[in-house]
């Protein structure tokens, strides 16, 4: 078991570095769209506080290219002191000698949140200079940065590796829940998952053909399977370099005895209708474009779901940003909700579409990664976890 914040004495007057994840989506006026994984990050940030350290956040956003104006973590140093009972201040630099003039000035419990780790070239590369200089500034680490935990860039993996350090409660919490989900799932364990790419899914793919009971795939990725089977998709975005591994996964799925559902209908659109008016079929054809689940394929799905002892959901079930095709993904997310089932859901994609459906108080868990939840489903650690030390017995 790795060390946890809890498990540090002394903090009191110490400089903290801790790491947290705040890529979160932000609009054009700085007003912050989702602070799911910013009020996840809240427990860590009071305990610390309370304990008197001297708490330095680290975090990224996106993928800025140098310096971006609309990057920048000042709307989440304004969102913090709203909701923390501390002082919050903010420094529009990650390293350097403005970054030690704050610190100097720093009181016992309260937070300075530096800027946006990826405005430097280092922290992507991992270079261990640039990682030295963040480490420089603080003389413990914490990292409760599960959603990027999976990446080794300088903030997270290059500073665990200079200075003694632990993991935040929020990272503790996300390793605890997903591996309870994947060693003793409640039976039968029925995995959901969608979204484009096979190629990326493949790992989480053969992992639930080992560890769930019933795997039912929906979204794009489902019509590379369906072609695979040697089935009509019209025109339907696959990927060709995806096939033969579709193949391997249906192949496995069947030698294993596991139940793998595909959809039976689509609701799609003629490629040449300007109008883009929905069909529902059974067997796409000719210029046919799948956008979603049929209402056939809504009713076996939720049947499965609604039998399940666990549901594991990642990826919609098909465009549901646009509103003619949400109602695939609705209906299945509104049946993971209600399922006596026990719920974890992962994954950027179907945590947005259970908030915008208002769904998400419903499950279970939801972890704050995306890649990082399915990374760590597949391996059961990730490199920023394996890189902090271990509990002292
Ligand atoms: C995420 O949103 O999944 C994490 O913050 C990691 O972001 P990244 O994919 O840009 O590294």
């Amino acid at each position: 078991m790795k060390r946890t914040v809890k498990d540090l004495v002394g903090l009191k007057g110490k400089v903290v570095l801790l790491r947290d994840d705040f890529n979160v989506p932000i609009d054009e006026n700085g007003k912050i769209l989702d602070s799911t994984r910013i009020i996840n990050a809240l427990p860590t940030i009071k305990y610390l506080s309370e304990q008197g350290a001297k708490i330095v956040i680290l975090s990224h956003l996106d993928r800025p290219k140098g310096f971006e104006l609309r990057k920048s973590l000042w709307p989440i140093s304004l969102f913090l002191m709203r909701e923390l009972n501390c002082n919050v201040d903010f420094c529009n630099k990650t390293i350097g000698d403005e970054v030690k003039e704050k610190i100097k000035h720093l009181k016992n419990g309260n937070v300075l949140l530096l800027e946006n780790t990826r405005f430097y070239e280092g922290e992507t590369k991992c270079d261990m200079e640039f990682a030295k200089e963040i480490a420089s500034l603080g003389s413990i680490f914490v990292n409760d940065a599960f959603g990027v935990a999976h990446r080794e860039n300088a903030s997270n993996y290059g500073v665990a590796r200079i200075l003694p350090n632990a993991i935040g409660l929020l990272m503790e919490k996300e390793i605890i829940e997903l591996s309870n989900s994947m060693d003793n799932p409640k039976k039968p364990f029925v995995a959901v998952l969608g979204g484009a790419k096979v190629e990326t899914k493949v790992k989480i793919l053969n992992k639930f053909i080992d560890k769930a009971d019933i795997i039912l795939i929906g979204g794009a990725m489902a019509y590379t399977f369906l072609f695979a089977m040697g089935i009509s998709i019209g025109e339907s975005i696959f990927y060709p370099d995806s096939v033969s591994i579709a193949k391997e996964i249906l192949t496995k799925a069947k030698k294993n005895g596991k139940t793998l559902l595909l959809p039976v209908d689509h609701v799609c659109v003629h490629k040449t209708d300007k109008k883009e008016k929905k069909i529902i079929v059974d067997n796409m054809i000719d210029d046919m474009v799948g956008y979603d689940i049929g209402p056939k394929t809504i009713e076996i799905f939720k049947n499965e779901i609604e039998k399940a002892g666990q549901v594991f959901w990642n990826g919609p079930m098909g465009m549901y940003e646009n509103k003619k095709f949400k109602k695939g993904t609705f209906e299945i997310a509104k049946a993971i909700a209600e399922t006596k089932g026990y719920t974890v859901v992962g994954g950027g994609d179907s945590v947005a579409a259970l908030n915008s459906f208002n769904l998400d108080k419903k499950i279970d868990y939801i972890s704050t990664g995306g890649g990082a939840t399915l990374k760590f489903l597949e391996d059961g650690t990730l490199p920023c976890i394996e890189v902090i030390q271990e509990k002292i017995k």
